[in-house]
């Protein structure tokens, strides 16, 4: 069976053509094959290149084209499209023309072609190979895709930057907000109270010695000096003057401080010097991520210990907050609900800093936050 078949081959061979023209032509072909291959892995190597513009990108690819082709010294190749046209040098339109159009989004959106300077004088066949043909119609159409998705990352791009600014002046506007209510409270009640309570005194001298109402006197003066000690307290929380005046250490120090105080959570703080030269924006984002983040250690965590430490890591800083309370429970975590870490979220974003959260049943939580420093240039 297997002397028969051998035999028809070599029968098939002799009547169609002889054996040694055969392996040339196969020979050619597999050459040529050969190249488009590698050029095709050229081409995904150079689509696939990081941080490569859709510009360079297109020029690679026209350039990889011409050695490709049957005769490569005479190939050039152009492609005209959306994004511009790009072209090897000394590229000319000639009739020994091979085309395929680009098709975009399902536009046809230019054409990429491939042309001889002149006819090859070695060449007896077709000037253009059907495999060719079909090569330069598949890198047509990869080219069509890799445009959209080029497209569709610029787009994005610049829907990110726009929600990021957008997110830093709705900031803006909510801390210049909190700044004049802080003002009008500390500038306006403040001293409304305090003349109160110096009236209050001087009318206290003038009044009969009367047990009932000096007590009562007293209380009024009490109720004055806590509600005057309420409104710093709220207009300080609401606006962070030591941040304004001393540096995001001074005010995260004395934050930690008043924390201790109030809630008998020892908090050990560590901020390197790099944070004294912060932007306002970034100084101001970094203090409110911190009060919101011992605000949750004073209403969830049942913690004693909290640490805090804000240190330069390459380009930027990274702020490690513990604490050794209950642990965050994963549902929060991811919870779409959560208003304080969303608000943490949104401030971080707004300044391309990126946040973590780790939470081990009863062995506290870890929040570890990092801001790049070109943010600081940016947010203003
Ligand atoms: N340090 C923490 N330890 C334990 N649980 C926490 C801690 N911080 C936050 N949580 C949990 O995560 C939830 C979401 O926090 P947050 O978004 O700040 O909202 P809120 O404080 O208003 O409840 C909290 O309700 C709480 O259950
Ligand atoms: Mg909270």
């Amino acid at each position: 069976m297997r002397k028969s078949k051998t035999g028809s081959l070599k029968q098939q061979y002799s009547r169609a053509e002889p054996v040694k023209n055969r392996v040339i032509r196969l020979a050619r072909e597999l050459k040529e094959r050969t190249k488009e291959l590698r050029c095709m892995y050229a081409i995904s190597e150079v689509c696939e290149r990081r941080g490569i513009s859709l510009e360079e990108m297109l020029q690679g690819i026209v350039e990889l084209l011409p050695a490709s082709f049957q005769y490569p010294e005479l190939a050039c190749a152009r492609l005209v499209s959306h994004a511009g046209v790009f072209r090897t040098a000394g590229f000319l339109q000639t009739r020994y023309r091979q085309r395929a159009p680009l098709i975009v989004n399902g536009r046809r959106a230019g054409a990429l072609e491939v042309c001889y300077l002149r006819k090859s004088q070695h060449g007896a066949g077709a000037l253009f190979l059907n495999a060719e043909r079909k090569m330069l119609y598949t890198i047509a159409e990869r080219l069509g895709k890799v445009i959209e998705l080029k497209n569709a990352e610029r787009e994005l791009k610049t829907a990110h930057k726009k929600l990021q600014s957008l997110l830093r002046s709705v900031e803006n506007s909510r801390e210049e907000e909190r700044r004049r209510i802080a003002h009008e409270l500390h500038d306006e009640l403040g001293h409304a109270l305090m003349a109160i309570k110096i009236d209050l005194r001087g009318l206290r001298g003038s009044l009969p010695d009367d047990e009932v109402i000096s007590d009562k006197t007293r209380k009024m003066d009490s109720v004055i000096d806590t509600t005057i000690r309420n409104l710093r307290r709220i207009a300080w929380e609401l606006r962070p003057i030591l941040l304004d005046e001393f540096g995001l250490q001074a005010a995260i120090s004395a934050l930690a401080k008043d924390f201790e105080g109030r809630y008998g959570i020892r908090c050990a703080v560590r901020i390197c010097a790099r944070a004294g030269q912060l932007e306002k924006p970034v100084a101001l984002t970094l203090y409110r991520v911190v009060q919101e983040l011992l605000t949750n250690v004073a209403r969830h965590a049942m913690a004693t210990k909290v640490s805090l430490a804000l240190n330069s890591a390459g380009a930027g800083l990274a702020l490690i907050f513990r604490d050794n309370g209950k642990g965050i429970p994963e549902s929060a975590v991811s919870g779409k609900k959560t208003l304080g870490l969303l608000g943490i979220r949104e401030r971080l974003y707004g300044c391309g800093g990126t946040l973590s959260i780790q939470g081990r049943r009863n062995r506290g939580t870890c929040v570890s936050i990092s801001i790049p420093l070109r943010a600081a240039k940016e947010a203003k």
